[in-house]
C-alpha cells in the first residue's frame, strides 16, 4: 500500500465524493483544502487519472514531515528529502529537465518559499551535472495545466509538498488531468447542439463513478449528443441512449462511432428514439446496471427567470421526472441506482432548487443518497447532482 495525494477539481465536494465513490471510503487518510489523500495498493497512475473526471492530478507521496502550527521552519527538514529523491531519480540522466515545485493545501501560498526551495534544487541537479528548466513562473506556484503542457511528468519531475492536518507531505506528481483527450471530446466530436446543451465529459464521468457501482451497462434515456454514452464506453461500459429528438439518435450514433474509433475502444453502444416517460420493457433487452443522465433542464434561457417563469418551469420539470422515474423503476433491477442532474437557477449567489424534489423521488420508489451542485459563474441553469437508490 502508498500513500496517494488526488488535487481535487474546481467543484471540491463532488470531486471528493466521486474519488471516495471509487477508492472507497476506508481508504481515505485525510481531506485538506484542494487535496484528499488516499492510501491504497500500487497504481497505474495515469489509468485511474483518466478514469476520473473530478481529480487534477495524483501525487505519489515519499516522505511526510510532522509539523505543528505552520510549515514556515520547516525548509531544513524539507532540503534533505529533495536532495535524496534527486540523486536517487536522476543519478545516470542527461539532458535538460522540466522541473516544478508545487504547494498543494496551502491558504497562505507564501507559507513555504518557492525560490527557496527551486534554487536548491536546481544546485543539487547540476551537482548530477543536469541543466533544469524551472516550471514555476516569476517563483510562484505552478498552474496544473503548465505542468501539463511542459510534460514535466514524462520527462522531469514535479515535487509536491502538501500540507496537511499535522504532517507537511512530500510527493512526486504520478499522473495529469489529460487536458487534450477532455478537449478532444468535449469540443472536437463530429455533432454538437448547442440548444440542448453541452453536459462536460469530466462531469459525465463523474456521475458514472458516483454511483459506487460495478456497472457493466449504463443507460441514458435523454442521451443529447451522446456525452454520457461516450463516457461510459470509454470506462469500458456497454452505452444504451435514447431520446425523443430522431435528429438527436443520428447525433449520437455519429458521435458514439467517432469515440470508438478515435480512443480505440470496443465498447458497445445501442441508440433508440423514444420519450423517457414511455420507454417499455421491450425497449431495453439487456439489464440495465445504472441510470446516468443530464435529463432535460427545460427551454433555454438567457435571463434569470421571474418567479411566475419558475414555478411553470418547475411544475413541468417535476411532471416529467415523475412520469420517467416511475417508469423506469419498474424496467430497472434493484442495484440499478440513478445518477441525474435536476435543474435549479442561480440568481446572483443564490440558487433556486427545484422545490421537493425528494419527496418526488420517494413517490416514484427512491431515495436520494447524494446531492451535489455544479454550476458555473456565467450560467443561469446550475445542475443539481442526485443519486437515487430504489428504496
Ligand atoms: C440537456 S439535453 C441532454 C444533453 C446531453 N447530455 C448531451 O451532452 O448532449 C436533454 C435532451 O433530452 C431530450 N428530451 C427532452 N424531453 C424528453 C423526453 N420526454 N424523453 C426523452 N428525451 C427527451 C432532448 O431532446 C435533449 O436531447
Amino acid at each position: 500500500m502508498s500513500l496517494f495525494a488526488f488535487e481535487l477539481g474546481r467543484k471540491k465536494e463532488l470531486c471528493f465524493a466521486e474519488l471516495v465513490s471509487v477508492l472507497g471510503k476506508d481508504k481515505l487518510q485525510e481531506r485538506n483544502i484542494d487535496t484528499a489523500i488516499f492510501e491504497i495498493p500500487k497504481i497505474n497512475p495515469q489509468g485511474l487519472q483518466n478514469s476520473l473526471g473530478g481529480t487534477i492530478k495524483i501525487v505519489e507521496i515519499f516522505d511526510n514531515i510532522p509539523y505543528e502550527g505552520d510549515c514556515r521552519n520547516l525548509l531544513p527538514k524539507i532540503f534533505p528529502i529533495i536532495e535524496a529523491k534527486l540523486r536517487k531519480s536522476f543519478e545516470n540522466y542527461s539532458g535538460k529537465l522540466p522541473f516544478a515545485v508545487s504547494l498543494l493545501s496551502f491558504k497562505n501560498p507564501n507559507e513555504l518559499d518557492i525560490r527557496q526551495l527551486l534554487n536548491f534544487s536546481k544546485k543539487i541537479l547540476k551537482s548530477l551535472g543536469i541543466n533544469c528548466r524551472f516550471v514555476n513562473k516569476d517563483f510562484s506556484n505552478t498552474k496544473p495545466s503548465t505542468i501539463y503542457k511542459a510534460r514535466v511528468v514524462e520527462k522531469g519531475i514535479d515535487i509536491c509538498l502538501i500540507r496537511g492536518v499535522r504532517n507537511l507531505f512530500i510527493g512526486e506528481t504520478v499522473a495529469i488531468q489529460d487536458i487534450d483527450s477532455y478537449s478532444l471530446r468535449d469540443y472536437d466530436k463530429p455533432k454538437k447542439d448547442a440548444r440542448v446543451g453541452m453536459l462536460p465529459p469530466k462531469l459525465a464521468q463523474i456521475m458514472i463513478n458516483l454511483a459506487e457501482v460495478d456497472a457493466k451497462t449504463i443507460y441514458d434515456p435523454f442521451c443529447g449528443t451522446g456525452t454520457v454514452l461516450i463516457e461510459a464506453m470509454l470506462l469500458n461500459k456497454t452505452a444504451v441512449g435514447s431520446d425523443l429528438d430522431p435528429r438527436m439518435i443520428d447525433f449520437s450514433k455519429e458521435n458514439c462511432a467517432w469515440a470508438q474509433k478515435e480512443f480505440k475502444t470496443e465498447s458497445p453502444f445501442r441508440l433508440f428514439q423514444k420519450d423517457a416517460q414511455y420507454i417499455q420493457k421491450m425497449d431495453l433487452p439487456e439489464k440495465i446496471d445504472l441510470v446516468v443522465t443530464e435529463g432535460y433542464l427545460g427551454k433555454p434561457i438567457s435571463k434569470v427567470p421571474d418567479l411566475e417563469y419558475q414555478e411553470y418551469a418547475f411544475r413541468e420539470l417535476t411532471n416529467l421526472h415523475m412520469n420517467w422515474l416511475q417508469n423506469i423503476y419498474a424496467l430497472t433491477p434493484k442495484h440499478c441506482k440513478i445518477v441525474m442532474c435536476v435543474t435549479a437557477y442561480k440568481s446572483g449567489a443564490n440558487l433556486i432548487h427545484l422545490p421537493k424534489f425528494a419527496e418526488l423521488a420517494k413517490r416514484c420508489g427512491y431515495k436520494v443518497t447524494q446531492t451535489y451542485t455544479y454550476d458555473r459563474e456565467e450560467q443561469i441553469v446550475a445542475r443539481d447532482i442526485k443519486v437515487l437508490e430504489k428504496i
